[in-house]
């Protein structure tokens, strides 16, 4: 069976031709550098199966091109799968597969990653290291220990997240609509409202999937609720954050750090090269001049061992469809989310 796979850049290409002759079946993956999107719909004419990942714009009018073109399975190299009209695709007849189970520990690490890079400003320590500049001005940082950390959304990576944490010595603090026994298990965890996970944090974390329900959850009037200063991070989806109430915040001091591994519009600039051209995105490079933002572009879910699931997990699933077997990560119609 022939598999259109886009989005791919060297590393997709290395762990899922890794994956494929382990796992029975015939199948030949087709790899496309450019994204899916009603334009390049067309270039999946005629393969049962295309693969794709957060950017790729799995909408109604793509998924119609698919259909037309006799796609009847797109199977999703991510957890999330805010990019695909699941009633379009359940209308027709597409089968959707994702990747649930992919270690957790990739972006909960990178969280932690980021909280510390801004907390200790290791980011511009690098730089004036390299211009021998060893000054400590302006590095000052605080402990970890004894701080409040407010987690929305205490999933899988979210409660991995949350253990992390735990070890630093913190106190937290969790919102979920569906809440979870073993984040309360944790010693000095506990679940609270939204806006006291908002009031009383001093960092906060997000960890819940984009919804019709969550979209800018933290706007102009959640960011008015945080306490002067409070650290921000989002390795979720950049929709979650209304980016220009982030960049007021910042300017008033609300956001005393903002770290992001993901960006409303990223879909035009994340997973490039673009150090040659100009970006036309004004908010963004607005967001990437002040000292206390750190930006990654989408690269929480970027370790070996998670492309090693995802890639496996893709290929059975494609396995799993070629054979009419059950699909184990097929999503089907969405169910409203209450926030
Ligand atoms: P999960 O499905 O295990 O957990 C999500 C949790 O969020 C659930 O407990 C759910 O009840 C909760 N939730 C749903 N709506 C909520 C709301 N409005 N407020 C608070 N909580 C809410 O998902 P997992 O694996 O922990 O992933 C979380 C998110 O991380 C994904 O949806 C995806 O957007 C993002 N992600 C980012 C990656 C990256 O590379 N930066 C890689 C993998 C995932």
């Amino acid at each position: 069976m022939k598999v259109a796979v886009f989005s791919t850049e060297p590393y997709d290409r290395q762990f899922l031709d890794a994956a494929n002759p382990s796992i029975p079946g015939d199948r030949e993956l087709v790899y496309f550098d450019t994204r899916l999107e009603p334009k390049t719909a067309c270039l999946a004419a005629d393969f049962p199966a295309v693969c794709v990942f957060v950017n790729d714009d799995v909408g109604a009018e793509t998924l119609n091109i698919l259909s037309e073109g006799k796609t009847r399975l797109v199977a999703l190299r991510s957890t999330g799968y805010n990019n695909v009209d699941l009633e379009t695709a359940v209308d027709l007849g597409i089968k959707v597969v994702r990747v649930t189970d992919y270690s957790p520990y990739a972006v909960a690490e990178h969280v932690v990653g980021l909280i510390q890079s801004l907390n200790r400003k290791i980011h511009r320590a690098y730089n004036r290291v390299r211009d021998d500049n060893f000054s400590l001005n302006g590095l000052l940082g605080f402990d970890l220990h004894d701080r409040t950390v407010g987690i929305i959304g205490t999933g899988r990576i979210g409660r991995i997240f949350a253990q992390i944490m735990h070890g630093f010595g913190c106190h937290l603090l969790g919102y979920d609509p569906y809440p979870h026994p073993e984040f309360e298990a944790l010693e000095n965890a506990r679940y609270v409202e939204f806006s006291e996970v908002l009031s009383q944090s001093d960092i906060i974390s997000l960890h819940c999937p984009l919804t019709e329900d969550n979209y800018h959850l933290i706007n102009s009037d959640a960011i008015a609720q945080f306490k002067p200063g409070t650290m921000l991070i989002n390795t979720s989806r950049g929709q979650l954050i209304d980016t220009k109430a982030a960049i007021a915040g910042i300017k008033s001091g609300q956001i005393g750090y903002l770290g992001i591994d993901v960006y409303e519009q990223e879909e035009t600039i994340f997973f490039r090269d673009l150090s040659d051209t100009i970006i036309q995105d004004d908010t963004f490079q607005l967001l990437q001049s002040f000292s206390n933002v750190l930006i990654t572009s989408h690269q929480g879910f970027f370790t070996r061992e998670a492309l090693t699931d995802i890639s496996r997990t893709t290929i059975e699933s494609i396995a799993a469809f070629q054979q009419r077997d059950p699909l184990k990560h097929e999503l089907t119609r969405p169910e409203k989310v209450p926030v």
